[in-house]
């Protein structure tokens, strides 16, 4: 079992003058975030390693001592011994579950560099991928929503029309699609790694991967709600993907 975080970074400077793209540095308040939420996934890995420490023990026990027909029966001196030593075994299991190696992808922009930048490189394994960076806006990179409609308001009528297929023109433009492609690579290598891991990454991108771990649609996805400074927790399952999400709040 594993826990895999998912988060935009925490807001940046463009994120308050509303523009899109860019490599604005974090806000004050998207450095607080930062801070915020080193702490917060250490303490959610701290609480998944004892559930699952107690779980497992929990298993070894059931096993070695299979239920009786009544509870009132007394416990051998054995079980109850055994009984004593379990907590202590938890905490042992869950140290080393919560030790065991964690990794942390972010972008290679600025303010998801920034984002992760509060965890310890000595405790995790931190890596910047420029395959997690935001869809490229191409010539309009550094405008507001405001201003593509009022300059280019067809180009902003396509892209509200067919959000998925719409490619943003200019030099190395993206569409949904072009940056789902530019994904695949990911998606198997967080499939394959089957370890904890934290994504730092950005609006477009944290639609998609919630889109393929949730299995949204592709025309519900890009209109998907993902406001920074949210944090998502999945489990994978046998039967599906466990979805817990908190939203910080200063
Ligand atoms: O505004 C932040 C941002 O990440 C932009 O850089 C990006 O172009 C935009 O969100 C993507 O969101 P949408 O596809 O809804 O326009």
């Amino acid at each position: 079992e594993r826990q895999i975080f998912v988060t935009r970074h925490g807001e940046s400077e463009d994120n308050l003058a509303g523009r899109i793209g860019g490599d604005a540095p974090l806000s004050e308040k998207g450095r607080k975030f930062s801070k915020c939420l080193s702490r917060f996934v250490k303490e959610r890995r701290i609480a998944f390693a004892l559930d699952l420490a107690r779980r497992k023990i929990e298993q070894e026990q059931e096993s070695k001592y299979p239920l009786k027909d009544s509870d009132e029966e007394e416990l051998s001196a054995e079980e109850e011994f055994d009984q004593h030593r379990t907590e202590k075994k938890v905490k042992a299991r869950a140290e080393a579950i919560s030790n065991s190696q964690f990794t942390i992808w972010t972008s290679m922009l600025k303010r998801s560099m920034q984002t992760a930048e509060s965890f310890d490189p000595d405790e995790y394994d931190i890596k910047h991928i420029r395959f997690l960076n935001e869809i490229n806006s191409g010539s309009r990179e550094g405008m507001t929503y405001e201003e593509i409609k009022a300059q280019h308001p067809s180009e902003f009528k396509a892209r509200q029309d067919d959000k998925l297929y719409y490619r943003y023109p200019g030099m190395g433009g993206e569409s949904y699609i072009d940056v789902i492609h530019r994904l695949q690579s990911m998606i198997i290598e967080l499939e394959r790694m089957n370890q904890s891991c934290l994504i730092v990454t950005h609006r477009v991108v944290l639609r998609i991967l919630l889109g393929y771990l949730l299995e949204w649609s592709q025309t519900q996805m890009p209109h998907m709600l993902v406001p920074i400074h949210t944090v998502y927790e999945l489990r994978p399952k046998p039967y599906g993907v466990e979805l817990t999400s908190w939203t910080w709040d200063e």
